[in-house]
């Protein structure tokens, strides 16, 4: 059985980017019957950007919502928030004194936002999030974590400082963890084209209401190809996301469509809106549900997180038991 872990940004409420592109393989992987994933909301993270404790509380709920609206099944799999198991604090501290400061001075996720902001608003915080998520992972003996490509440095961090503190007691304590690394690029065009991202405003929150959605579809960008003219549907953002979500024969209908003429970007929008609508209806229910009511949600968490820390407990046991915290 592969013990798969990966963190889970709470920077925003999902989008279809985040959902097509990390939610629904994720959740794929974890309906693997060899599999057992490790899914949990990296909300301590998140505090190194974001201050506001009611965004922070809104956002963390949104996510969770949309991770229970995608049928991740919490019984086979552990969901909980990274924040109610204070053993990923304490188990980062252990980890703070086994990390050189060279190692944190030279990754470039902290560099980069170095840049962009200025030494003086980086914290000690931002500085130290790769041992918080090295913790993260040694914490739960995880063999493989999926993630991003900019995520590779940092589980070679956690690789380092997981067989620094093994070598340093001859013991193996940690199990060291693989990275697996999505090489094929699932970029999402958002409604501008570039790659849909919260930080450009370009993206589809599938979870608006109907007219909400529908404004949103309706400004995805398009050439000016008049209604009658024959159009490349390749070169089209709109028939891209389409297809994105549709059947393979929706697909092909909708490319003869474009090719024929006679059929305007509006109506592609208006099929896109309803397919979305149409292919989304369970989910838009389910993640509806679970805003609406917090007690269901936090029953699923807080069953998560009972599950998380009684593995977490059992690990932090070990590292306090070399350490001579015992
Ligand atoms: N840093 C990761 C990201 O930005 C999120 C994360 C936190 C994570 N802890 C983790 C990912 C542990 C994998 C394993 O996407």
């Amino acid at each position: 059985m592969a013990r798969i872990l990966t963190g889970i940004q709470s920077s925003g409420r999902p989008h279809l980017g985040n959902i097509l592109g990390a939610i629904k393989p994720a959740i794929d992987l974890s309906k693997q019957p060899d599999n057992e994933s490790f899914l949990f909301i990296a909300d301590l993270h998140s505090l190194t950007s974001l201050k506001d404790g009611p965004t922070r509380r809104e956002y963390i709920r949104a996510v969770a919502a949309t991770w229970l609206a995608f049928g991740l099944d919490t019984q086979k799999n552990t969901f909980w928030r990274q924040s109610r198991v204070p053993e990923h604090t304490e188990l980062a501290w252990y980890l703070d004194c086994f990390t050189p400061v060279p190692m944190l001075q030279n990754a470039t996720s902290y560099k980069d936002k170095v840049a962009k902001l200025g030494e003086q608003s980086a914290s000690a915080g931002l500085f130290t999030y790769p041992v918080l998520q090295a913790a993260d992972i040694l914490l739960y003996d995880a063999n493989i974590v999926p993630v991003g490509k900019d995520q590779r440095q940092h589980l070679e961090m956690t690789r380092d400082i997981a067989s620094s503190f093994n070598h340093q007691y001859s013991e193996e304590v940690f199990v060291l963890p693989e990275a697996r690394i999505d090489e094929r690029l699932m970029t999402i065009p958002g409604i501008d084209g570039q790659k849909m991202s919260k930080s450009y405003n370009n993206y589809v929150d599938i979870f608006l209401p109907a007219n909400e959605l529908y404004k949103v579809v309706k400004k995805i960008v398009s050439d000016s190809t008049p209604l009658e003219a024959p159009k490349n549907p390749d070169k089209d953002i709109t028939f891209q996301l389409y297809s994105l979500i549709a059947s393979d024969e929706q697909v092909a209908d909708m490319r003869r469509k474009y090719e024929a003429g006679n059929y305007g970007y509006g109506h592609a929008k208006k099929e896109l809106y309803e397919l979305i609508i149409d292919r989304f209806a369970t989910e838009r229910e389910r993640f509806n549900y679970y805003m609406d009511n917090n007690d269901a949600l936090e029953a699923e968490l807080q069953a998560g997180e009972e599950k998380a820390r009684a593995i977490a407990s059992r690990t932090i046991a070990r590292v306090r038991e070399t350490l001579g915290f015992n």
